[in-house]
């Protein structure tokens, strides 16, 4: 059996909980659910580091001890975890006496062994970071790389760890073992800075009373990074249960933002080595998140608190508040690579739940349960011998989970569930082109009962590799299949099985679990204006959406002519193929200020974003529009309508005054051409 140990950072209990450290957490959960699914023995750890200068004095502000601060504190981020649905086998807090323990004796056994001196530590410090700076890491020469504040220059008696004698041993194991540290951005910024040379560091301290005390020197206290990291081996039991922590330490990956790898990837297995411990087997690095385009602040005001965003999307949506926390963590997944920067915005999460999880998903379930209910007595029908294009659906079946498994197992998230979103394409394609309605019509029961059957097969399949990423909406679409094995006991060799539906199964039709988020009332439109949920690529999101163009619907409405084109003079085929028409996906909608009839509609072209100005602004609500598949010229020269750039031309049919919207007939991706 594998055996996989997972960890977050611990939170700062002063800090308050946002999408950056929400991200680190559903990526674990995820990874550990993932793992379990495959039949591994899985330990998964989070927990909150409560020592430190900075603890210390939010406590005196509060005018409360750092004792009755941390234990107030720390139950708010359980709550939290709780909330979201967060699988942790254990929770830990480094004032937890367990940890005491373990952190004093790890110190004494590197003291013992050498690594560990007295002297005089110099250098600039931020009290943020609770970290010393080499002067070229410092901003404009003065200022924190992490707070931008400014620095101080610290003196003090106390212990260092000599890092710098273990240089070479950690240089030779970035080199060797790539996979050590992940990714290879984050790999190679660590390589430059170890072969910069690595200087003594200070590993106690004189000054912080709120920490844990040296053990062989009491008025001094571990430095909080150190003390810190210690909890990965103090939680699995390295000196209360040898046995557990025997199994899961060489099984270790630590996953942490990139502000903090350099602690993980090379403090981190240096001291361990110090003390004669193997060095974690994996650290993962992952990216940051910016709203908007603009770095996280307090003085902004623009944290992104999970729990408000998620009470907002189910409020929006009508989906149940679990479902919709699915659809925030799906997002966040699924749209930014797992190590790479991304921006945070309202419109993606609003497409990705209208798009991924309504249509692509949801929709499977909603068209195949009401057939069996009307025409098998709402029992799955038996699967028949393999007609058509039955062998095709199979065959993705059968293809899905190894190649998810290949990406979601080693942390690439976001092509894990491409490929399970390209099963499910398989899936809506399968049951359009079989039509179980049109052997209803000609009357071959059991054909359409076979199709049925195939296509909730394949749900079943999809909704087994979903249970880490969507686990309260895998449960209910389980419920509405009416199998009675119940989903947590399932594992992915239940979905490597082709047949393992069982027909006669009666099923439980709910009502939809992704409700499609249109304009449906002037509340919910108000909810959407509000902003905030979502995310998106920084490569396509960041940089404010490119001007744009004009648009025939916006002026001049007269995109097809319903009586053909020769009254317009006929063209030949080249001057046709001058015209780059593609298909887009609306991310954003804005009305157009003192234009009744204009909307602004910000659309991804492949990987490109534009605004596209349209005359459409009667028949079509805003709202309704994000998340749609429309047509564009995309190549039309820039146009400015209203003061707004438009660059592009969106295609509608011209009912009298009516402009209707040309969509694609099934789900193409945004930038494939229209010829
Ligand atoms: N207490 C230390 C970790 C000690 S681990 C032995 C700490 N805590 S923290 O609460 O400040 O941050 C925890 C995590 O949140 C870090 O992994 C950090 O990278 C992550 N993030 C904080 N802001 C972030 C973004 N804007 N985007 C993504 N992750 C970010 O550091």
């Amino acid at each position: 059996m594998d055996t996989f140990y997972v960890t977050t950072p611990i939170y700062y209990v002063n800090d308050v909980p946002h999408i950056g450290h929400t991200y680190t957490t559903l990526a674990a959960d995820t990874i550990a659910r993932w793992k379990r699914l495959a039949g591994a023995d899985v330990f998964f750890l989070t927990g909150t580091d409560e020592h430190g200068v900075n603890i210390e004095r939010r406590a005196r502000e509060a005018g409360v001890s750092p004792q009755a601060w941390v234990d107030e504190i720390a139950p708010k981020w359980q709550a939290l975890w709780k909330r979201l649905g967060i699988s942790n086998d254990d929770f830990i807090r480094t004032t937890e006496p367990r940890h005491i323990r373990v952190a004093q004796n790890l110190f004494q056994k590197a003291y013992d062994r050498g690594a560990i001196y007295k002297g005089t530590y110099e250098g600039w410090y931020c009290p943020s970071c609770e970290a010393f700076y080499a002067e070229e890491e410092l901003l404009e020469g003065q200022l924190c790389p992490i707070h931008k504040r400014r620095v101080e220059w610290t003196a003090e008696e106390n212990y260092l760890f000599r890092l710098s004698q273990y240089r070479d041993w950690i240089l030779r194991k970035l080199e060797q073992e790539p996979l050590f540290l992940q990714p290879e951005t984050q790999r190679n910024e660590m390589l430059s800075l170890v072969r910069g040379g690595l200087r003594d560091l200070a590993v106690s301290r004189l000054s912080v009373k709120w920490g844990i005390p040296v053990p062989f020197d009491p008025a001094q206290t571990i430095y909080v990074w150190v003390e810190a990291l210690i909890n990965y081996v103090t939680a699995i039991g390295y000196l209360d249960n040898p046995e557990r922590y025997n199994r899961f330490w060489p099984h270790v990956h630590h996953l942490v933002g990139r502000d903090i790898n350099r602690f993980h990837s090379v403090i981190w297995p240096c001291f361990l080595e110090a003390a004669g411990l193997p060095s974690p087997k994996q650290v993962w690095a992952h990216g940051f998140w910016t709203v908007e385009g603009e770095k996280m602040s307090k003085t902004r005001g623009n944290f992104i608190d999970p729990i408000a965003e998620i009470t907002r999307l189910a409020e929006v949506s009508g989906a149940q508040w679990e479902v919709a926390a699915d659809a925030f963590r799906y997002t966040l997944l699924r749209e930014v690579p797992f190590g790479q920067d991304g921006d945070y915005s309202h419109a993606a999460l609003i497409h990705r739940f209208n798009a991924d999880l309504a249509n692509d998903f949801g929709n499977l379930l909603n068209r195949a349960l009401p057939l069996v209910d009307r025409h098998f007595g709402g029992q799955i029908p038996p699967s028949g011998p393999p007609e058509g294009p039955d062998g095709g659906l199979r065959k993705a079946a059968e293809e899905v989970l190894g190649a998810a498994d290949r990406r979601i197992g080693t942390f690439d998230f976001t092509r894990g569930l491409a490929e399970i979103w390209r099963f499910l394409g398989v899936a809506n394609k399968y049951i359009d082109e079989a039509a179980p309605w049109s052997a209803l019509k000609a009357r071959n029961s059991p054909r359409a009962g076979a199709i049925l059957y195939n296509t909730l097969e394949a749900l079943r399949i999809a909704t087994i590799l979903l249970t880490p990423v969507l686990p309260a909406a895998t449960q209910r679409v389980w419920e509405q299949l009416g199998i009675s094995t119940p989903l947590a006991s399932q594992r992915l060799d239940d979905a490597r099985r082709w047949g393992g539906l069982p027909a006669g199964t009666r099923i439980r039709p709910g009502p939809p679990l992704f409700p499609r988020i249109e304009a449906r009332s002037d509340r919910q439109a108000t909810l959407l204006a509000g902003g905030g949920a979502g995310a998106r690529r920084a490569s396509t999101g960041a940089a404010p959406a490119r001007a744009a163009g004009s648009t025939r619907a916006a002026g001049s409405p007269t995109p097809v002519s319903s009586r053909g084109g020769t009254e317009m003079g006929e063209i030949t085929i080249e001057e046709f193929n001058k015209v780059d028409l593609r298909i887009a996906e609306v991310l954003e909608v804005k009305r157009v200020a003192g234009a009744d009839k204009l909307l602004a509609l910000v659309v991804r072209i492949g990987q490109e974003t534009r605004t596209v100005v349209a005359g459409i602004a009667q028949q079509y609500a805003p709202e309704a529009l994000i998340g749609r598949k429309i047509v564009v010229v995309a190549n039309l020269q820039p146009r400015k309508l209203r003061g707004v750039e438009s660059q592009g031309m969106l295609l509608a049919a011209n009912d009298g005054d009516r402009p209707v919207l040309l969509a694609p007939d099934q789900d193409v991706p945004s930038g494939a051409r229209v010829s």
